[in-house]
């Protein structure tokens, strides 16, 4: 069963989002992905556009592997004034050249004149080389105050994240390291450092994610907000999780354009590299979660990361049904998105004919999902996060995969399933207080 409204290739495997950038009325979302196969290898840049963020159109291979060098995760910019010397308004992708043997590791560029259609890899490349096997996953911006293109990039081995700053994308200055302190887990991926909007406040804080491959909670992906002043990320938060579920992944996002409050886009891979390799083959392997919008609220002293689905996602639903559960099981449309009141207690069950089932509860402001698969066991599951009171909880389920987004935006849980067919059955307690079908859009 393929999704319904999120994005999967039509064949191979697929991870990271990478070169996630905006050119001439397109959306340009660049992934981890195995032309040849649903295995994790060969990694080259798959690529895909759209009008909105909410229907993609899959595109050639943009960056393929070559002479026994893999195309790892990078970022992409638009090089307005021709910086790199590769022409005004270059789309320049910075990525991590990674030898097959995996002893060496370095960052790569190259440039399209034609809006991401083709890739000149830089014969000048690497661009930047430590001599070392895991240095990776350059993420890219523009730093408008010291008018330069900053670098964040991870010694994944070793659980660091340094900051470097260029004027051309080519010569690479050190700056600093993003302080690490108690952060949990082991091995860092796919850094992202990016200006946000403080709601209700005209401030902005900087937010520093990265991904730990193993021994972090939920999805791994963890979060501080600090500033920035163009050198050295200095935190003023503790560590928290992006995402309580297993499978919300190597985020990154469109730094450009923000929205009428100055949010930008990210979107992470719905997949795990611990249980990937135990689905089943269906041709296909990997989706990427809704782009979601990003801000800062305010918390005590504190910020938290607030993620709301992108506005258009949400035009691609009918009309809400109310639905009372305790009648017995009814039939679900695979691609649904229920909502449950604030302070409501709420527990329902989502199954297929094979016994594979979601568990839903929501209980003294706690929602928890039960993934149960005796199909697949490696998935089986239990994730919870604490969703306060005060607002509802949306639950976007789409075959593949289920978001969760409660706490107005703070409280994340993103997880792949497997369930199978067009439609399942629900049957619980409470009442789901909308149901929206997709429409034919
Ligand atoms: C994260 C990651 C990155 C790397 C890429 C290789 O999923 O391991 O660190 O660049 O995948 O596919």
């Amino acid at each position: 069963m393929r999704p319904r409204y999120h994005y999967a290739p039509t064949a191979n495997w697929l991870s990271d989002p990478n070169g996630l950038v905006w050119q001439d009325g397109e959306w340009h979302m660049f992934y981890q992905y195995n032309p040849f196969g649903e295995d994790w290898c060969h990694m080259s840049w798959g690529h895909a556009v759209s009008p909105d963020l909410a229907h993609w159109q899959e595109m050639p291979v943009a960056l393929a592997e070559e002479d026994q060098t893999m195309i790892f995760s990078g970022s992409a910019v638009i090089d307005h004034v021709g910086s790199a010397g590769f022409g005004n308004d270059a789309m320049v992708a910075i990525y991590t050249g990674a030898r097959t043997d995996r002893a060496h590791q370095f960052q790569c560029i190259a440039a399209s004149n034609d809006r991401g259609r083709t890739f000149v890899k830089h014969p000048g490349n690497p661009v930047l080389d430590r001599t070392m096997a895991d240095f990776r996953d350059p993420n890219v911006f523009w730093h408008e105050p010291s008018r330069r293109w900053i670098m964040v990039v991870v010694l994944s081995d070793e659980n660091r994240a340094l900051l470097y700053a260029s004027t051309d994308l080519k010569a690479w200055a050190e700056l600093s390291e993003i302080p690490t302190d108690d952060a949990p887990g082991h091995l860092w991926e796919c850094p992202y450092l990016v200006e946000l909007p403080v709601e209700g406040s005209g401030e902005t804080r900087w937010l520093f994610k990265v991904d730990v491959l193993s021994g972090a909670p939920g999805s791994g992906a963890l979060y501080r907000v600090g500033t920035f002043d163009g050198e050295r990320f200095e935190p003023q938060t503790a560590w928290q999780l992006a995402d309580h579920g297993d499978e919300f992944y190597a985020a990154i996002g469109w730094n450009d354009p923000r929205d009428r409050s100055g949010r930008p886009a990210w979107l992470g891979w719905m997949g795990n590299h611990a249980v990937q390799k135990h689905l089943p083959r269906q041709g296909w392997r990997g989706a990427m979660s809704l782009p979601r919008r990003l801000s800062l609220r305010m918390a005590g002293d504190g910020f938290l990361l607030v993620q709301e689905i992108e506005p258009t996602c949400r035009a691609l639903f009918g009309n809400p049904e109310a639905m009372s559960l305790g009648q017995g099981p009814r039939p679900l449309a695979a691609s649904a998105l229920l909502s449950v009141r604030a302070g409501d207690t709420c527990h329902f069950a989502i199954c297929d004919d094979a016994g594979r089932n979601l568990s839903c509860s929501l209980r003294a402001g706690q929602f928890q999902v039960d993934r149960r698969d005796p199909v697949t066991p490696q998935l089986d599951r239990t994730s919870t996060m604490a969703v306060g009171v005060d607002a509802p909880v949306s639950i976007w389920l789409d075959s593949g995969s289920i978001e969760v987004i409660a706490g107005g935006g703070t409280a994340c849980l993103t997880l792949q399933h497997r369930l199978q067919g067009e439609a399942w059955a629900i049957r619980g307690e409470g009442r789901l207080d909308a149901l929206y079908l997709a429409s034919k859009a």
